[in-house]
């Protein structure tokens, strides 16, 4: 049985699946130096702290299996333990990936999980820790972490302040947990130390606060994803601005207000998920310089003028949902030169009018709903 379902409303659970395609491993099992006697001995307490017991069904997570079964203390945990990567110079145990891996029991502070303190990656997703209280502090401590992804492992209470300590953190993964929340001071410290920040991924953990500016100087940033966090206030906009960043989310947080910037030509945005959010304003012209967009979500959005011609331009974009949007007048027969779009949802959207006859020029299109345009 899925625990999860017990505490997340389904839609919750949609939004947090579109990321699970895209699963990264971290173990690397060919490696020169054999294992050190106190490395095999942590993890082997470590194994002991969890029973096996599968959790997550597969369709949704890919293959699960019970990596810790490969451990057997006679073998070389460097080269032949599921999940375990080893430094080759010293034998450090410096990568685990424990995702899907059936692990069921707390991740108490005592845990020999915190003894590893040579780990950089870290990856224990889709487990399920529910018997544990909080998410410990002693996470902390880990501090030549890069990689850390607690994701979809059914973690409840205040993410610890201590957390900020993984100043070289590249990736952080904590979406998708029960009943997770991070204190608005927390964030800011996490910001303001984590300067090497990649990915920020936060997906249903409570913020119930205003996102902090300096977000917008996290110049590493790829990958920011913040939807349904309870977030108020301002978004910053120059987060779209940074330099690096292909994907936004920070759909279904329904008090967030802010605008569209002067997009630039030459931006790396991938994806734009903005649904379900008080954006208002216009959709600038400018949103036709990102040339590499290929995902726009504007579902359920205040955009108050009418659909910029420019929309056209956007020569990637293959998913486009203006679904309940509250656009209005006529839907730009630019839309025909969207040679790309596959995904097309225009439900409920107030445009007027017809549907432009430049909708034929859609080859790419398998999925068009339009039901309810306005006569
Ligand atoms: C964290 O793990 C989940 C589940 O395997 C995966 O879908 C997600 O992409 C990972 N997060 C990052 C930032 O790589
Ligand atoms: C594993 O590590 C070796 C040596 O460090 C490297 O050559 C190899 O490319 C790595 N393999 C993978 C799959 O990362
Ligand atoms: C670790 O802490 C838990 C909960 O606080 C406790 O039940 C357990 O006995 C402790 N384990 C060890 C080895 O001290
Ligand atoms: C930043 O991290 C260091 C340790 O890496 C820690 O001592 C310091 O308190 C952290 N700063 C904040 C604001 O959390
Ligand atoms: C989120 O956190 C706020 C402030 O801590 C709290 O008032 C609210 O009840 C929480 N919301 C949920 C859904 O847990
Ligand atoms: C962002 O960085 C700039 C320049 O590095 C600095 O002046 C500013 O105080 C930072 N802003 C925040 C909110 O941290
Ligand atoms: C949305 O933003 C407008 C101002 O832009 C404000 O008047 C309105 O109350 C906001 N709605 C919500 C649900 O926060
Ligand atoms: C956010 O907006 C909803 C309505 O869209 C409202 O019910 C809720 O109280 C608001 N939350 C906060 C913290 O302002
Ligand atoms: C829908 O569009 C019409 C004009 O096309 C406009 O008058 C009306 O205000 C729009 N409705 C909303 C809710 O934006």
């Amino acid at each position: 049985m899925w625990k999860m379902n017990q505490y997340l409303p389904l839609f919750l659970i949609a939004s947090c699946l579109f990321f699970i395609s895209h699963s990264q491993t971290i173990s690397n099992t060919s490696s020169q130096h054999r294992c050190l006697p106190d490395q095999s001995s942590t993890l082997l307490q470590l194994r002991k702290e969890f029973v096996e017991k599968r959790t997550n069904p597969d369709d949704y997570s890919g293959v699960s299996y019970p990596k810790m079964k490969s451990w057997k203390a006679d073998t070389d945990c460097c080269s032949s333990w599921d999940g375990v990567t080893c430094d080759a110079h010293n034998g450090h145990v410096i990568g685990l990936d424990l995702s899907k891996s059936w692990l069921c029991g707390p991740l108490n502070s005592n845990s020999s999980l915190f003894r590893l303190r040579h780990l950089q990656k870290l990856d224990l997703a889709l487990n399920d820790f529910s018997s544990s209280t909080t998410i410990p502090s002693e996470f902390g401590q880990l501090v030549r972490l890069t990689h850390l992804n607690l994701s979809w492992s059914i973690l409840y209470g205040r993410i610890p302040s201590e957390i900020s300590w993984l100043s070289n953190l590249v990736s952080l993964d904590l979406s998708c947990n029960a009943d997770l929340n991070l204190r608005r001071n927390d964030l800011e410290a996490l910001v303001q130390n984590m300067t090497y920040l990649r990915e920020l991924h936060l997906d249903n953990v409570n913020i119930s606060s205003s996102l902090p500016q300096s977000l917008a100087n996290l110049s590493s940033l790829t990958s920011l994803s913040l939807p349904y966090c309870n977030l108020l206030g301002e978004f910053p906009s120059d987060i779209f601005l940074l330099p690096k960043i292909q994907a936004i989310d920070v759909s279904g947080n329904y008090n967030l207000t802010g605008f569209l910037p002067n997009f630039r030509s030459g931006s790396s945005l991938k994806k734009l998920r903005l649904s379900s959010m008080n954006f208002s304003g216009e959709l600038l012209d400018a949103i036709g310089n990102l040339k590499s967009l290929n995902f726009l979500d504007l579902s359920q959005s205040y955009f108050s003028r009418e659909l910029s011609n420019s929309i056209g331009n956007l020569e990637s974009l293959s998913h486009l949902d203006l679904s309940w949007a509250n656009f209005f007048g006529e839907l730009p027969n630019s839309i025909g030169n969207l040679k790309s779009l596959s995904h097309l949802d225009l439900s409920g959207a107030n445009f007027s009018g017809e549907l432009p006859n430049s909708i034929g020029n859609l080859k790419s299109l398998s999925h068009l709903e339009s039901a309810t345009l306005n006569p």
